[in-house]
């Protein structure tokens, strides 16, 4: 990566800029449903962003990632969700994914967190740990785009609900605390 590359949490002043990374990262996705920005704000909204991360280039935010508190049927506490994630398309692939999603992980570990999960594409997240989980899935959303992390010795295992922001589809919808099932598209 390039090394003036610096990863740090996101401030006040960084709503927007994130808004517009994230806007522009998933634009010509063709899985997405061009609703993660609106994701990000109404998880801020909601309170619910836990760690929220930028990577910054030049003193511009070119990246950043997400972590949100999730439930999982079996009760099993202390579990986030990783998304959505985003780095600028003429940024891609000079390892700012990793670098904010690796500060990420290593940040939601140090709140005590238990593990991980995230949906998105199969092949990206496993160099990170993240593997499919028989029995642990999402209502709707195909198993082998579904992965977790788990920080301790168990596993949980039932049915996993991101936070309502995650159906938040435009720039108002600010969700109440609660769960939801997002779609394949919307997390990542
Ligand atoms: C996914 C994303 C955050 C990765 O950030 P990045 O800075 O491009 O990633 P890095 O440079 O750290 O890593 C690049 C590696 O990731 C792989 N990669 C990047 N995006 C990928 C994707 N959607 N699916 C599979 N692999 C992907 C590249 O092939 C590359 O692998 P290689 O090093 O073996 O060649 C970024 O590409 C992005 O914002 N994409 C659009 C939004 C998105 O798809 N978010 C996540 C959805 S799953």
């Amino acid at each position: 990566m390039n090394g003036d590359v610096v990863i740090r949490d996101e401030t006040s002043e960084d709503a927007d800029a994130i808004t517009q990374v994230t806007a522009a990262a998933f634009q010509d996705l063709e899985v997405s449903g061009h609703t993660e920005q609106f994701i990000v704000e109404a998880l801020r909204a909601a309170g619910a962003l836990t760690v929220s991360l930028v990577a910054e280039r030049d003193g511009r935010v070119v990246g950043h990632i997400a972590f949100s508190p999730v439930t999982i049927s079996d009760g099993a506490a202390d579990w986030y969700g990783l998304g959505p994630v985003s780095v600028l398309p003429e940024l891609q692939r000079q390892g700012i994914g990793t670098a904010l999603i690796t500060a990420g992980l290593a940040r939601v570990k140090k709140l005590c967190a238990r593990g991980c999960c995230l949906v998105g594409h199969p092949g990206y997240y496993t160099r990170f740990g993240f593997r499919n989980v028989p029995g642990l899935t999402v209502e709707g959303v195909p198993p082998e785009v579904f992965f977790a992390l788990s920080f301790a010795d168990d596993m949980p295992q039932g049915s996993v609900s991101f936070h309502e922001a995650f159906r938040a589809e435009k720039p108002s919808d600010v969700a109440p605390t609660g769960a939801s099932q997002p779609s394949a598209a919307d997390t990542h």
